[in-house]
């Protein structure tokens, strides 16, 4: 059910946090009133020149201290519980779930959905659908928040948050900032609509049919030269990234981390931070030289490699990833300035394959 001055619950876990809301506004209001209730009434009754019975004063109450200490701590702990597993829940997207990119830039939204399309300051989703936002900002901290969907969630520069829902009300619903960013922090507004799945699919065929993701992110790892070490190059030593994504990394100095979207960043961005095992600090860094859109395109691109979940579009026949990559070079051009010389478009083509595996088998040697 819905609750009276709530925002409208358009996302399945809304409910759920109502009630957290709803059991904690009700508790305090219970034990506000237990408590402001008897002082009011003893001020009272106790006031100076009241002709009340001062002698027998109480002095401890051993079940009484008991019994106000012990169900409170019940209580608290049952709230924890609700809010706990509601915050779980929250924080873990399911596996399948469709995966958005946002960009928070001062002032505006940036979307991308993942057959390509992009919007700004507009949120469109499917009805019914777990939708994952992967989320980072361009310059300052932002928060992402759709009261509707009772999500809120922090976007920060050099770093990913990620928030997930499943939108299930058809209609148009406010999207914040919810952090100050600067002057015009209250006009970095938007809408999310929520459309019933078909209406979404014919939605993504109108207007400007951008790259996907994936797509973008294989041609911008050819031309960054990424192919020239990574893609099986007997000459360079560097890490294979085939099904790097969610493996644990060992690293010298002897520990492991997660290679989870944010260590995929730091590695691109700060090679040296974490050196993988057995491995040379050889990687330059690509701080300035990719957009965030780029680099997360590029991940997206690595979280494809090995893990069966290939995109469908790179992976098609005759490689469209290839197709398209003529297309934009101009504008990804500059990037090779500061490249190694122009190996990596010499080393292209006989990498090219292996970078792809089997998705790529189609590109001529
Ligand atoms: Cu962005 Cu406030």
């Amino acid at each position: 059910m819905t609750f009276p001055l709530f925002p409208e619950q358009a996302s399945l876990g809304a409910r759920e946090v109502d009630y957290v809301m709803l059991w904690l506004i009700g508790i305090s209001c219970f034990f506000l009133l237990v408590t402001a209730g008897p002082i009011a009434f003893f001020c009272f009754r106790y006031r100076r020149g009241n002709q009340v019975n001062r002698v027998h004063i109480r002095k401890g109450a051993l079940a009484l201290e008991f019994t106000w200490t012990i169900i409170p701590i019940f209580v608290a702990l049952g709230l924890f519980g609700l809010g706990a597993s509601a915050y779980f829940r929250q924080r873990h997207p399911p596996e399948e779930a469709m995966e958005l990119h946002v960009v928070g830039k001062q002032w505006m939204w940036k979307i991308q959905h993942p057959e390509g399309k992009r919007e700004i300051n507009e949120l469109h989703l499917p009805e019914g659908v777990a939708v994952k936002l992967l989320m980072t900002s361009e310059d300052v901290i932002h928060s992402f928040f759709v009261p509707s969907f009772r999500v809120k969630q922090d976007v920060l520069p050099g770093r990913y948050t990620t928030i997930w829902m499943v939108p299930s009300k058809p209609g148009s619903y406010h999207l914040f900032c919810a952090e100050f960013c600067g002057t015009s922090h209250s006009r970095m507004i938007g809408r999310v609509t929520i459309m019933p799945r078909a209406e979404y699919q014919a939605w993504l065929l109108t207007g400007e049919q951008g790259e996907s993701p994936v797509a973008a992110g294989a041609r911008l790892f050819r031309e960054l030269g990424c192919t020239g070490c990574h893609v099986g190059s007997p000459a360079v030593h560097a890490p294979n990234l085939n099904g790097l994504f969610g493996s644990v990394v060992p690293l010298e100095g002897g520990t492991t981390t997660l290679a989870d979207e944010r260590y995929l960043r730091d590695s691109i961005m700060l090679p040296n931070l974490q050196i993988v095992h057995g491995y040379e600090a050889l990687m330059p860094s690509y701080q300035g030289k990719v957009s965030e859109e780029e680099l997360m395109a590029v991940i997206t691109y690595l979280k494809t490699l090995g893990s069966g979940k290939r995109g469908e579009r790179i992976g098609g026949p005759g490689s469209a990833g290839a197709v398209e990559a003529g297309g934009e070079a101009a504008r990804v051009q500059p990037l090779h300035l500061d490249m190694r010389t122009p190996a990596p478009a010499v080393v292209q083509p006989d990498g090219a394959p292996a970078a792809g595996g089997p998705a790529k088998g189609g590109t001529p040697p």
